[in-house]
């Protein structure tokens, strides 16, 4: 059997709205990377579009790095018709500021209004847009985790979606529940991201969500 081509995005993305300055998120990428790394153990074909984080590059793994969303929404639309598997565990911004400026903002001691525009939703766009791929997509929520998750397993057309408290943010355990396109629901407990990328790829390998 060939060995699957995996496609993984993780961190957060920039969003600018002078030459300096942007909005984000705390997302540290650990995920994503160690995800990235257990793929690589048994498939030579991984992928890593990762926004800015500060982890080492994993050893093997072709990372591709970017800063915002619509690059992010480049790269990785570029490389999933060759995709036999795509885990977004990316902290896109779903905003960005409308206007950027092309000079550092001068305070004038008045209030700033940043106007926001939504940003591509890349995993939508992917389901959408589903071959033979498997689609893994993350939802870190702060409450009713299970309706949240399951209408983005839906909307985004996922095999999966792994859903964690929006806690798990930066930190190096994570405590997620697993919504499977056929309905079934597994609940981990608390361990390492390590250990969490690990169980996730023996349930893609597991075939178990096709
Ligand atoms: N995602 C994406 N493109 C975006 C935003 C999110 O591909 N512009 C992906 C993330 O990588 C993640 C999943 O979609 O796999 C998260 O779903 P989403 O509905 O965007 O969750 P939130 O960003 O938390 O937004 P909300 O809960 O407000 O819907």
């Amino acid at each position: 059997m060939k060995p699957l081509r995996f496609l993984i995005t993780a961190g957060p993305t920039r969003e600018f709205f002078d030459p300096i300055r942007y909005i984000s998120n705390r997302s540290s990428g650990k995920m994503g990377y160690a995800i990235a790394a257990a793929c690589r153990k048994i498939s030579p074909h991984v992928t890593l579009v990762t926004g800015p984080v500060t982890l080492p590059e994993p050893a093997g793994v072709k990372c591709v790095p970017v800063t915002t969303a619509a690059e992010m929404a480049r790269e990785v639309f570029r490389r999933y018709a060759k995709a036999d598997v795509v885990i977004m565990t990316a902290a896109v911004c779903d905003y960005r500021p409308r206007r950027v400026a092309s000079k550092k903002l001068k305070k004038t001691g008045q209030r700033l209004v940043l106007e926001l525009e939504p940003t591509t939703d890349i995993l939508l766009e992917l389901g959408k847009r589903k071959r033979r791929q498997i689609l893994i997509g993350f939802a870190a929520e702060t409450d009713e985790l299970e309706r949240h998750a399951l209408d983005k397993l839906r909307r985004k057309r996922l095999d999966l979606i792994v859903a964690n408290d929006a806690s798990a943010f930066d930190a190096d355990t994570n405590c997620v529940t697993l919504f499977f396109a056929d309905g079934r629901v597994e609940r981990l407990p608390e361990m390492s991201k390590w250990k969490v990328a690990r169980q996730l790829l023996q349930r893609i390998l597991d075939s178990a969500i096709r």
